[in-house]
């Protein structure tokens, strides 16, 4: 795994999905277009020329399956080899299809946005086991990009008052998209940097997916890091930037107790829990992801505990 990178094909989380992810789990390769289909998989890998056909035909597996026999007609031939020569150049899948399954959501992505990890969800598993199910919560989670994070809460605690921040404007428009296609209404959106955007705003619960990657990381210039907007990506010189900043600033933005946590790096746990000992936090900890790597951090404010 790339050192603090964000991960650019990790396995699909073993949740039960209730949403509609662009990865069929069927694998027979019986299916419609049976020869376009093995002649992409000497190209590209079997499961990305799978979702690609998919995403050409608008079908699910079990249509694929159900229409083995069945040619491509010219113009969908044409479409799928489009496709399958932009993922040869390296183009995640993700950009090619425009979405991306998170916590059981369909999400839209463009290149403006961070592709939703699944690491990711072990941020939103932490931060709903910190959200009451009946009472009211202010919610703030910056860095929202495709809106993944923010949404997902909402969606699993519609009591919760959601604001999602982002300094990309473009971003914030496709959040504000998704939200409205997944019915999210609890999520308000602010643009501008950081704490900046909701000055003089308390919270309960500050999460953040920051920007972590360290200048010059080789990682960014492999795999879909590549094609992923920068802002999203770069944390300064080691990776950290971000993080100091939120750390630092978050205790303004607390009501009379609260969380931050924050994803990083899988190599920055230790640096993250002292940054927040020295802000003043208490209860800090770090969570692990399914690849058993450090991968949240964060601690609790409580009335006057911090600096
Ligand atoms: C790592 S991405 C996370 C996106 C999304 N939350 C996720 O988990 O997929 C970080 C996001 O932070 C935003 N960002 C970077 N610098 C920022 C700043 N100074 N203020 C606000 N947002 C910023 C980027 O535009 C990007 O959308």
């Amino acid at each position: 795994m790339p050192a603090n990178s964000k991960e650019t094909s990790l396995p699909i989380r073993g949740r039960a999905r209730a949403g509609v992810g662009d990865r069929p789990v069927h694998r027979s390769p019986s299916v419609a277009g049976l020869k376009t289909l093995a002649e992409a998989t000497q190209k590209i890998d079997a499961l990305d020329a799978r979702i690609l056909l998919g995403h050409v035909l608008k079908a699910e597996t079990a249509y694929l399956i159900a229409h083995a026999a069945e040619a491509l007609d010219p113009e969908q031939a044409a479409a799928f080899d489009t496709l399958v020569a932009r993922r040869v150049k390296g183009e995640p899948i993700a950009y090619i299809t425009g979405r991306r399954e998170f916590f059981g959501l369909d999400f839209r992505v463009t290149p403006a946005v961070l592709i939703p990890r699944p690491e990711t969800e072990l941020l939103v598993d932490l931060a709903l086991a910190r959200i009451p199910e009946k009472t009211a919560c202010d919610v703030l989670d910056l860095g929202t990009g495709s809106g993944c994070v923010a949404i997902s809460i909402g969606r699993h605690r519609p009591q919760a008052r959601v604001t999602a921040v982002d300094r990309s404007t473009e971003a914030l428009a496709l959040a504000r998209d998704n939200a409205r296609a997944l019915a999210a209404r609890n999520v308000a959106f602010a643009a501008g940097e950081w704490f900046g955007a909701v000055a003089g705003q308390c919270f309960d619960l500050i999460v953040a997916n920051p920007p972590y990657v360290a200048e010059g990381d080789p990682h960014l210039a492999q795999g879909d890091l590549r094609f992923e907007p920068a802002l999203a990506l770069c944390g300064g010189r080691d990776g950290l930037d971000a993080i100091r900043a939120i750390v630092a600033a978050a205790g303004r933005h607390f009501s009379a107790t609260g969380w931050l946590l924050f994803e990083h790096g899988y190599d920055q746990a230790a640096a993250c829990r002292a940054l927040l000992q020295a802000a003043g936090f208490t209860a800090i900890d770090s969570w692990r992801d399914l690849a058993g790597h450090e991968r949240v951090s964060g601690g609790r404010k409580l009335d006057g505990s911090l600096r």
